[in-house]
């Protein structure tokens, strides 16, 4: 039997507070019952999800360069606000990128809504994005990461 992908999904500023927060936006699950179900999906497919939250920059940059050196194989990031303006989660994804595909993830769709979230720094360091369609946003990126690790394995 092949070893299990590991897979690290990672979730920046203000994601801890799903469930509350403008659940018209962002819909009405919690973080835990999120990731809780994408664990059991990726384990249903021979992959294993590890999962850091943060409102620190730092420990979402320090989780990103821990999954260089470590067995991390993907990363699927939601960075939150970060995503427009943080040059530094920008630059650690790049790097990881040299290891391994790197899929953000939104909730709501950024390109809908005010004109800071127009804004994307990681725009041409992420391989694909997947927003707009709340929790299933996670799961799609989920489902095509695996896809993309199996196949990397023949
Ligand atoms: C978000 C969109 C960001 O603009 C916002 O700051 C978030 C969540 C999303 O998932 O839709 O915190 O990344």
């Amino acid at each position: 039997m092949f070893d299990k992908k590991i897979i690290a999904i990672i979730n920046g500023a203000n994601l801890d507070m799903l469930g509350d927060r403008e659940p018209e936006i962002y819909g009405s699950e919690t973080l835990d019952e999120i990731v809780s179900s994408l664990k059991k999906k990726a384990e249903s497919h021979n992959s294993r999800v590890v999962h850091t939250q943060s409102n620190y920059e730092g420990d979402i940059i320090n989780k990103i360069n821990l999954s260089f050196l470590k067995d991390v194989e993907g990363i699927i990031i939601n960075p939150g606000a970060w995503t427009h303006s943080s040059y530094a989660i920008a630059d650690a994804l790049k790097n990881f990128k040299r290891k391994g595909p790197v899929f953000e993830v939104h909730l709501s769709n950024i390109n809908e809504r005010e004109d800071f979230r127009k804004i994307n720094v990681l725009t041409g360091i992420s391989d694909q994005i997947f927003c707009g369609k709340q929790s299933e946003s996670y799961h799609e990126a989920l489902d095509s990461m695996i896809n993309i690790l199996k196949n990397k394995q023949i």
